[in-house]
């Protein structure tokens, strides 16, 4: 299965070899692993991934869907070196800070105030902590197979089974405070919940390492609902799902506001970034002219709101503002769902594509995936497989993980996204 992947891959092993031995696992994060060796990137521009052998590959991962203009835009380009030239990190207030909220606050239903911070973990941290200080409840439900980034309190029920620990290093506590909700299924959620005091409910609108599943709209509809209802606050993590569903995120395409919205990837324009933000009433419980110790929520940190991260993302969303290239992207998006379910079922091979806007997966099951339990329990090894095949071949998902499309994509990527996948589900289908 690897050999022909071995063959092009040289230097990139020889890499491998040398990160192993001052990296754990070889690698900076443990999902950028695969099976026999990860590849070596030695640039990157608009749709293309080039690795340190001289192979080329079409990017469907995207840096974890971060970059939704492509590698490099040019745009984006020119503002960061203008910026370069006047000073990487400042730690004092400057302008592009206030710019970049304002652009989150005008294309954001749910944003009144925003505070930054320098990844997607670090904001829901404290969209978590802001939950709780505005309740005064301990308690925070998640769904299984939500992914949320490594904080404590939200690192659990990832992976199927859901009721082992992510992680060694959770206290007893951590673990108490943490109730994992059924994802599409609002009934379930209420009898989990039945007595509890929850101080928020957070949620990924499409869960992405959970296999690219979108939450159903009456679903969402019926969650804030039974917020409401129970003074619990709703969190939306559009780390994923924000700036790329709609200008104004999952919320706005599905229509259904959240208290606390937290983003991440996009926001940043190609550089690290998180944001959590919510109406005034809320946010300024982070004031602390306002709310003295203890009451108020603190949230910092020394990079937060650096000048290179703020430019790259307030251009971004300026490209993004008005929709237009967002709906270009759902359609296509749409296309590719519908063509690959077409593809594999030529070929007789039970798949499920999920996915929702311009992110898309690949289960081999024929259960609907309604929930990350589908997804885990479709034929993994099979989508790795496929997602190896299409490696060697120049198209490039990290495996088992949800792809997404970026504005650099061509048709002749598409294209051949396709005849891959062809190619692949014929090869099936003979060794049946
Ligand atoms: C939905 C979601 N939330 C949070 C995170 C964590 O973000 P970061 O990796 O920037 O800490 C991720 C990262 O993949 C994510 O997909």
């Amino acid at each position: 299965m690897f050999e022909n992947y071995v063959s092009k891959t040289s230097k990139s092993k020889a890499l491998y070899e040398r990160a192993k031995r001052v990296l754990p696992a070889g690698v900076s994060y443990g999902i950028r692993f695969f099976e026999p060796y990860p590849f070596y990137t030695a640039r990157a521009n608009g749709s293309k991934l080039y690795d340190v052998d001289g192979n080329e590959y079409i990017d469907f991962w995207l840096g974890h869907t971060a970059l939704i203009l492509g590698h490099s835009p040019p745009a984006v380009v020119k503002a960061v070196r203008r910026q370069l030239e006047n000073g990487t990190h400042y730690g004092t207030c400057h302008e592009l800070e206030i710019a970049l909220a304002e652009q989150v606050a005008k294309m954001v239903p749910n944003a009144e105030m925003v505070r930054f911070t320098n990844s997607g973990t670090e904001a829901n941290m404290y969209a978590v902590r802001l939950a709780r200080a505005h309740t005064g409840r301990s308690k925070i439900a998640k769904f299984e197979g939500g992914w949320h980034g490594g904080y404590d309190a939200l690192h659990m029920g990832v992976k199927y089974p859901f009721n082992i620990p992510e992680s060694a290093g959770l206290t007893s506590g951590t673990l108490q405070d943490t109730i994992l909700l059924p994802f599409n299924d609002l009934e379930g959620v209420k009898e989990r919940l039945k007595n509890e005091e929850v101080a928020a409910i957070v949620i990924e609108p499409v869960l992405g390492a959970g296999g690219g599943i979108s939450a159903e709209k009456e679903f969402l509809k019926g969650l804030r609902e039974f917020c409401d209802d129970k003074g619990i606050l709703l969190i939306f993590d559009e780390v994923i799902t924000g700036f790329r569903m709609a200008p104004g995120g999952a919320q706005q395409y599905y229509n259904v506001p959240p208290d606390i919205t937290v983003f991440g990837k996009i926001l940043g324009g190609g550089f690290p970034i998180g944001a959590f933000c919510g109406c005034r009433g809320l946010m300024e419980r982070l004031d602390t002219l306002r709310y003295e110790r203890p009451l108020h929520s603190f949230h910092g940190g020394t990079f937060t709101a650096n000048p290179i991260t703020m430019t790259a993302g307030l251009t971004t969303l300026k490209i993004l503002e008005d929709g237009k290239l967002i709906n270009q992207l759902n359609r296509l998006g749409d296309k590719i769902r519908e063509q690959l379910r077409e593809t594999f079922e030529t070929y007789n091979v039970d798949v499920q594509v999920t996915g929702a806007s311009s992110i898309f997966n690949t289960h081999f099951t024929r259960e609907r995936a309604k929930n990350a339990d589908a997804a885990f329990k479709a034929d993994r090894k099979k989508l790795v497989d496929y997602h190896l095949r299409l490696i060697a071949n120049g198209v490039f998902f990290l495996p088992t993980h949800t792809g997404a499309l970026s504005t650099a994509h061509s048709k002749a990527d598409t294209e051949k996204l396709f005849s891959e996948t062809k190619e692949y589900a014929k090869n099936v289908k003979r060794h049946r």
